[in-house]
């Protein structure tokens, strides 16, 4: 389908058609089939903060995935209607905490006594009823390009801080941007009774982590930065700070996707870079910059797209944009009232983050 020509001009058509009445978001890890008809593209801050840029849209299309959908019902008007291609779009990592689980995880933090003073930070990639849960109890949400900002903020409110889903994003941005040690963080398991910790080992932690991870990320070992080294001299390798700790601290760079994005702009030409994040993007960074002199490799030597990202491929566009053009509204995505307010609590004190 990427060079489908048919479908490109049946998604450029229905596209015209609707006019201002529909507003595409792309996700930097989506194909280059669908980039190429998003009107912003963006990491999921960006993207969070373009989707309420739009009111006058009358239906947002969310290239990403189903968290960022639900976000972006969450911080739009009611009459605005978002729209995931595929349905089947979810995320691996946002599934590893469910409602239940962080509720009996509450219960436990209860019973060692020490929830007062516990401030949940939640990273984007979860659902809405974990953004409402981290609203309901006084905590924000953070991305990737904000993880510090919303610790210190949460450190302000509380002593310590429950962390979920993504273990790796809340001990890289502990360690490495906010002085802690390893021995700060705990890591809780919701598969094991009490979380598989002690009361005493909760009460000394300063970072309670959840035991969640990005299948994607994760893929990038210690091995992969050694051998890119080795494979390519004067190498810059930059990573994304959803990957393990000894990946991060092995790293020359490490930050979020749009920061990734900004350090190639401004990188010299004759430079040399090994990226470690989703594999769409790395390869349109490399086609992009290679003009410049820049060379840009992907860290791992196996590929490693993120397959939910992928699910959102051309033909679902032009399906779902059709349909909106024909006056069918499909794959809406709507968040309830009550998870809406109170996750909308959180997203809003992330967006108010200095
Ligand atoms: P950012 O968009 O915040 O860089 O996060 C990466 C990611 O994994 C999105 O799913
Ligand atoms: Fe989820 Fe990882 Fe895919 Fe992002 S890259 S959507 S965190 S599985």
């Amino acid at each position: 389908s990427p060079s489908d020509p048919d479908l490109v001009e049946r998604a450029r058509k229905a596209k015209e058609k609707l006019g201002d009445k529909v507003f595409v978001l792309g996700h930097h890890y989506q194909r280059d089939e669908v980039i190429q008809f998003a009107d912003v593209t963006g990491d999921s801050f960006k993207l969070a903060r373009d989707a309420a840029a739009r009111p006058e849209a009358e239906y947002i299309v969310f290239c990403g995935v189903h968290f960022m959908a639900e976000s972006a019902d969450i911080l739009t008007s009611d009459d605005q209607k978002v729209v995931l291609p595929d349905l089947a779009a979810g995320c691996s990592m946002a599934d590893m905490a469910t409602a239940e689980q962080v509720a009996e995880c509450w219960d436990v933090l209860t019973e060692a006594g020490i929830a007062e003073q516990v401030v949940p930070v939640s990273y984007m990639n979860s659902s809405a009823d974990i953004k409402a849960f981290t609203g309901k109890h006084g905590g924000t949400i953070c991305t990737s390009s904000n993880a510090k900002r919303a610790l210190d903020w949460a450190f302000e409110q509380g002593e310590k801080v429950l962390f979920l889903p993504d273990q790796h994003l809340g001990r890289n941005t502990a360690v490495r941007d906010m002085g802690m040690s390893l021995e700060d963080c705990v890591v809780y398991n919701p598969h094991k009774p009490n979380g598989g910790l002690t009361a005493d080992e909760l009460r000394a932690a300063k970072m309670i982590l959840w035991r969640g991870h990005c299948s994607v990320h994760g893929r990038f070992s210690l091995d992969s930065v050694k051998d890119v080294r080795e494979r390519i001299p004067g190498v810059n390798v930059l990573v994304h700070p959803e990957c393990k700790h000894e990946v991060v601290a092995a790293a020359d760079y490490v930050g979020s996707t749009e920061y990734i994005i900004k350090a190639l702009e401004a990188a010299p030409a004759g430079s040399k870079w090994a990226i470690g994040t989703e594999l769409n993007l790395v390869r349109r960074l490399a086609n992009r910059f290679a003009p410049e002199g820049k060379e840009i490799v992907f860290l791992d030597k196996t590929v490693c797209f993120c397959s939910t990202m992928n699910r959102i491929d051309l033909p679902h566009l032009v399906w779902a944009l059709e349909s909106l053009a024909e006056g069918n509204l499909v794959n809406r995505i709507e968040v309830d009232k009550e998870t809406e307010a109170f996750a909308k609590l959180a997203l809003e004190r992330m967006l108010a983050l200095p």
